[in-house]
């Protein structure tokens, strides 16, 4: 339990006051969060079910979650941290005759917190919120622009699942314009990847900003044509699929009667012909991108993938709510030590 106090205190020096994209949190930051989820997820669970006590979050979904809402409920209830809020901007005064404006309800909002969680279907609308919070904001997906916790979880489950980063071959299937791709590539650009191989939908290009990112960085990609050359030359594989509604949309149309071309499909049959073992990955939700056969063999990390979500999220709670609260903190050290 120290140890774990020791490593949020660490964590919370370098990170900033919001978590709302993944281009400020460096390397080192990103080390920092897979030591404190893995502490998390190593303790038993009454050692930290009043880490936080008192504290109050406040949820705001302005789009459908099934992940990431129950993810971020889990983990703040883990930390002992009540939760108030809205999954649906229809139950509130944004969605009602007043339109109430996101910098109001967040400025309301966060005089009741000590720390929100905002999804939203506008890109930018996480800054705009930024601009206006009292406390801490943790961006839970906004609109094309970014998903940094998913990215997070995601690329420490990468780091656990391949022992490591660097030197290997990351697989990517799916439009890099979505914010789940765009934050773990941002993400992935820190450490020495020794190529990015992307299979995009048809007609998409690798956006121009990630390209640029990817070159300062001296990270190789390349574009391949099926999923067969994906299982052949990656170590790892992450789908979102093919298939996707209008991110910027607050009620997503159905997708009934569309099937996912197989060139992209991962079956048990297309990844047992592979003979190296290759982890699967996926944020969610899918559609038919990946056949359910496959949930039964043991590539199949996307399961893993949202239980390390938790303790990730559980990482980034409680770094953000130790910064700056050094007196609650230096208390909460010494029940520690008198628990241990
Ligand atoms: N991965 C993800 O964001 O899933 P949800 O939309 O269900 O939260």
């Amino acid at each position: 339990m120290r140890d774990l106090m020791e490593s949020i205190e660490n964590l919370s020096t370098v990170i900033p006051k919001h978590i709302i994209s993944m281009k400020d949190l460096n390397r080192s930051a990103l080390e920092y969060f897979f030591d404190v989820a893995h502490q998390f997820s190593k303790l038993e669970p009454h050692l930290v079910c009043d880490l936080l006590t008192g504290k109050v979050a406040g949820t705001m979904f302005y789009q459908p979650s099934t992940r990431t809402r129950l993810n971020f409920h889990s983990a703040l209830q883990r930390l002992g941290v009540s939760v108030i809020g809205f999954s649906d901007p229809a139950t509130t005064r944004a969605g009602d005759y007043y339109r109430e404006s996101l910098e109001d309800v967040v400025a309301f909002t966060g005089q009741l917190c000590d720390i929100l969680v905002l999804r939203h279907n506008e890109t930018g609308a996480a800054q705009r919120a930024v601009n206006v919070s009292p406390v801490p904001l943790i961006s839970a997906g906004d609109g094309y622009n970014e998903h940094p916790t998913q990215a997070l979880g995601d690329i420490w489950t990468m780091h656990k699942e391949l022992n490591g980063l660097d030197r290997k071959v990351i697989g990517m299937i799916g439009d890099l314009a979505i914010r789940s791709l765009r934050s773990i590539t941002i993400g992935l650009s820190e450490f020495n990847i020794k190529k990015l191989l992307f299979l995009l939908p048809p007609g998409m290009q690798v956006p121009s900003e990630i390209e640029d990112l990817l070159k300062n960085k001296n990270i190789t990609w390349e574009l391949v044509d099926q999923v067969d050359e994906l299982l052949n030359k990656a170590d790892l594989i992450e789908s979102i699929g093919v298939r996707h509604p209008n991110h910027n949309l607050k009620f997503h149309a159905s997708l009934e009667g569309a099937t996912t071309p197989k060139k992209y499909l991962l079956t048990s049959e297309v990844i047992r012909k592979n003979k190296r073992y290759i982890p699967i990955l996926h944020p969610g939700p899918r559609t038919d991108e990946i056949s359910c056969d496959v949930d039964k063999l043991d590539n199949a990390a996307y399961f893993r993938q949202a239980n390390n979500g938790m303790w990730m999220r559980m990482a980034i709670i409680s770094g953000l709510l130790f910064k700056g609260d050094k007196v609650k903190r230096r208390a909460r050290m010494s029940l520690s030590e008198m628990v241990l």
